[in-house]
């Protein structure tokens, strides 16, 4: 969601605004700009699409705009495509009104038709425009600035957080507040408006959070709060004293957030010490080569994602073992009568190490004479001691209810020990197996370079977060990929969603697609791209809105059909659902967020689920 920051004081106020917007970067955006008060330049106004360090470029780090009043913002779309006309801060017609916005104005069009039948003229697509014409409307009715909030403010419906400055009023910052957070900060050498803390706890732990509908006159000198009657408010300072749980985020707003990002350096830290000399090497795995020839089935048993882990791996197995792999639900497995015996191999995939269906389907297949082996994120954990093996995820601690970290390095394990199987084996073409590994040791890299440009996803998180239903379609290993997409979604922001085998469609839910029907259609395992295609048609045709997940290779194609194109870069095929469960996970964290969420603490669920 958008940050806003703003500063009245003694100070040069563009590096400051600067410096807070950096600070927030981490609740997402797609746009900055900043808006700074000259007593000789009038408002001086910069605003660009992309990372904030475009705009700190533009204007050299703040030097180039003189000034100690201004206004920040960073922008997440949600109404008009992000780029530089679209960004914060707005300007009234007559150029001596700026404005930054957190929110939604409900009634935006009916009032941009009243403004434009008055012969406003808009420049951008934006709701927040609105109300910066709006404003220079009031203020000519009045010629009072705070008057004209006050005005402005009775007339719009819908959440804001507004900072505003006036070309007119040299020393006053002007705030209000409704649905959207808003923090006063009282600081030495001025006084500030904020988003959240993060923005300003560098300069000032004297806070006053606004209430809704009060508005703020602040000054370098002093700051007046009113009710929306226009009385004064005398409001109540606060002390920040941050907790450290809040500390250890590095400033995101959510553990998923930091987790999701972790995840290039988490891979990293589990795959590198397993490769030497060009080989896989797990010196913690004790399985003896006629063991692993004499092999009469796998299983991989597991919970939640770590099932979806095990969906993904049965292809990428049995590719490269050509041995069948039976992946089953953990509570399943203990009551199936399972066909284990001592030629059974059971992989256990277990985040938490602690998940009692797994706990006791291991307990059940090692009763039955099966070798077990534990993918294990916490060290020590129960199942972890009581696997006759157990390779360890290096993740580090996942707090997030919602795994992120944690299945990727699940994932890239499993791919290690099948690839490590295989060659023992020797089902595996040497050059393949090269390639697998080579590419392997690519993924943390090309995998940040997808995270350092995630606007687009925050984009289509912000068009499609109403949607009452969603149906993930995909083919192979899109289809295992997609079950932990709808997963994500489901159980943050709450939204039904099924992850579907997109040639099964036709065969009877085909009927539940309708027009506006929210469809992610991923089609980035390469073998099977035209049939990704033709699917999106096939439910394109029936009024579908599609969300398509491709590769970048593909993505011109894809985007000639589909509404909406995500694109990862390329990787070798059997290891393409580690970068495609990426944007699936920002999508879920992104249409969470939108949804006011509690991301990281979902209704009804746990981190670890000790329970039948
Ligand atoms: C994942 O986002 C869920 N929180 C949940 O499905 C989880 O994967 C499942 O409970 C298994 O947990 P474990 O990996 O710790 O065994």
């Amino acid at each position: 969601m958008c940050g806003i920051i703003g500063f009245v004081g003694k100070e040069p106020a563009a590096p400051i605004l600067l410096d807070g917007l950096a600070r927030m970067e981490y609740r997402g955006y797609d746009s900055a700009g900043v808006a700074v008060r000259s007593e000789t330049a009038g408002l001086q106004i910069r605003k660009t699409k992309g990372r904030l360090q475009v705009l700190s470029d533009l204007i050299h780090g703040g030097a180039d705009l003189d000034g100690s009043l201004g206004i920040g913002h960073t922008r997440w779309a949600t109404h008009g495509e992000p780029n530089d006309i679209n960004a914060h801060p707005h300007v009234s017609e007559n150029g001596r009104i700026a404005l930054v916005h957190n929110g939604i104005i409900e009634n935006y069009m009916e009032l941009k038709e009243h403004l434009m039948r008055q012969g406003v003229h808009f420049t951008s697509d934006t709701d927040t425009e609105v109300v910066a014409q709006l404003l220079e409307f009031h203020y000519n009715e009045c010629h009072n600035m705070l008057e004209a909030v006050g005005r402005c403010l009775r007339r719009i419906e819908g959440s804001y957080a507004f900072g505003i400055i006036c070309a007119d009023y040299p020393n006053a910052l002007i705030a209000a507040r409704k649905d959207s957070p808003l923090i006063i900060g009282y600081g030495k050498n001025g006084n500030f408006i904020a988003s959240d803390v993060t923005a300003i706890i560098k300069y000032t732990r004297d806070v006053a959070y606004m209430d809704d509908g009060e508005i703020a006159v602040l000054t370098a000198d002093s700051v007046d709060v009113f009710d929306d009657e226009m009385s004064p408010v005398e409001k109540a300072h606060s002390t920040i004293d941050w907790d450290v749980s809040a500390a250890e985020k590095g400033g995101y707003a959510h553990f998923m957030a930091k987790e999701i990002m972790e995840q290039p350096e988490a891979i990293r830290k589990t795959v590198s010490p397993r490769i030497r000399d060009g080989r896989v090497v797990l010196d913690d795995l004790h399985l003896p080569e006629e063991y692993v020839r004499g092999l009469s089935r796998i299983f991989v048993i597991a919970c939640g994602s770590s099932y979806h882990v095990g969906v993904v791996s049965k292809y990428i197995w049995e590719k490269l073992l050509r041995r069948p792999v039976e992946v089953v639900l953990a509570s399943e497995f203990r009551y199936s009568d399972p066909l284990v015996d001592e030629r059974t191999l059971v992989i256990v995939i277990s985040q938490s190490g602690e998940t009692l269906d797994t706990m006791a389907a291991m307990r059940e297949a090692k009763r039955r004479g099966g070798r077990t082996l534990a993918i294990v994120n916490v060290v020590g954990s129960s199942i972890a001691r009581e696997a006759d093996d157990v390779l360890y995820t290096w993740a580090g601690p996942e707090i997030a209810v919602a795994t992120t970290k944690a299945y990727s390095t699940q994932l890239v394990l499993m791919d290690l020990v099948g690839l490590y199987l295989a060659e023992k084996l020797g089902t595996v073409a040497e050059d393949e197996y090269e390639a697998i590994l080579s590419e392997m040791q690519l993924l943390p890299d090309k995998m940040q370079r997808f995270l350092d440009h995630t606007e687009d996803i925050q984009y289509f998180a912000s068009r499609y977060f109403n949607h009452g239903s969603v149906f993930f379609i995909g083919r192979n290993l899109d289809y295992a990929m997609g079950l932990e997409g709808s997963l994500k979604l489901k159980e943050i922001s709450y939204i039904h969603s099924e992850a579907y085998a997109s040639g099964e469609l036709k065969h009877g839910t085909i009927s539940l697609i309708e027009s506006g029907t929210l469809v992610v259609a991923l089609g980035t395992y390469a073998p099977l791209f035209d049939k990704a295609m033709s699917n999106v048609v096939e439910v394109k045709a029936r009024g579908a809105e599609v969300l398509a997940l491709t590769t970048e290779d593909f993505r011109e194609k894809m985007e000639k059909t589909a509404d909406a194109t995500i694109a990862v870069p390329v990787t070798h095929p059997l290891l393409q659902p580690s970068l495609g469960v990426v944007p699936l996970q920002l999508f879920a964290y992104y249409v969470a967020l939108q949804r006011g969420c509690d991301i990281d603490k979902p209704r009804n669920l746990a981190k670890s689920v000790t329970v039948e």
